[in-house]
């Protein structure tokens, strides 16, 4: 890196601010993880720390913060969803991660082949079954096992980078 490039560090015990920024210079897609409750009732939360994990067994994870409303719900389902959002979804990916929006009666949805609902017009949606859940600080780690994938591969994706949503675009 050149002397004078802007640079900043954040070393074990500073402050969170930076790490978190540190963080958001990894650029990701944005989605909706979704489930429904013993009672039936819909859940679901904007959520961009989805990682494919393995091909043989199929599975992915994504990390859902212990604090959140959702996750009490999610950790215990059998069920979830993972929708995958695309560029004109921002409104979908802002009412699932505000506080005391209507999540589910804004937004199409429709209930998928394992129940958990599914997001109209995603770009791509994995639905799974709960393979395992970790321990992860302050986060858990929930583990899926995907039964179902699709996807549209003609449309573009939403993306999240230093704390801004993103578009694609190709010179
Ligand atoms: C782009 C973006 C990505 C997010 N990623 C995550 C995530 O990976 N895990 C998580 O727990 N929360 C994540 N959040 C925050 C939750 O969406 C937000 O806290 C939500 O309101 C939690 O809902 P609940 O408390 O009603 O369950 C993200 C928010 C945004 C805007």
């Amino acid at each position: 890196m050149p002397a004078d490039a802007p640079h900043r560090e954040y070393r074990s015990g500073s402050d969170l601010r930076t790490l978190r920024d540190a963080l958001g210079s990894f650029a990701t897609g944005v989605t909706v993880v979704t489930c429904v409750d013993a009672d039936g009732q819909p859940f679901g939360l904007t959520v961009n720390s989805f990682t494919s994990v393995s091909l043989d067994p199929p599975l992915l994870l994504v990390c859902i913060a212990r604090n959140a409303r959702c996750a009490p719900a999610l950790i215990s389902a059998s069920h979830f969803a993972v929708n995958v959002l695309q560029t004109g979804q921002q409104p979908a990916s802002i009412r699932f991660s505000t506080r005391d929006e209507d999540r589910f009666g804004t937004t199409p949805w429709s209930t998928g082949e394992t129940g958990a609902p599914l997001l109209m017009d995603s770009l791509g949606v994995f639905e799974c079954e709960r393979h395992a859940v970790h321990e992860g600080g302050d986060h858990d780690i929930l583990v899926g096992r995907v039964l179902r994938a699709s996807f549209d591969p003609t449309i573009d994706p939403l993306l999240y980078f230093r704390g801004s949503y993103r578009r694609l675009h190709f010179d």
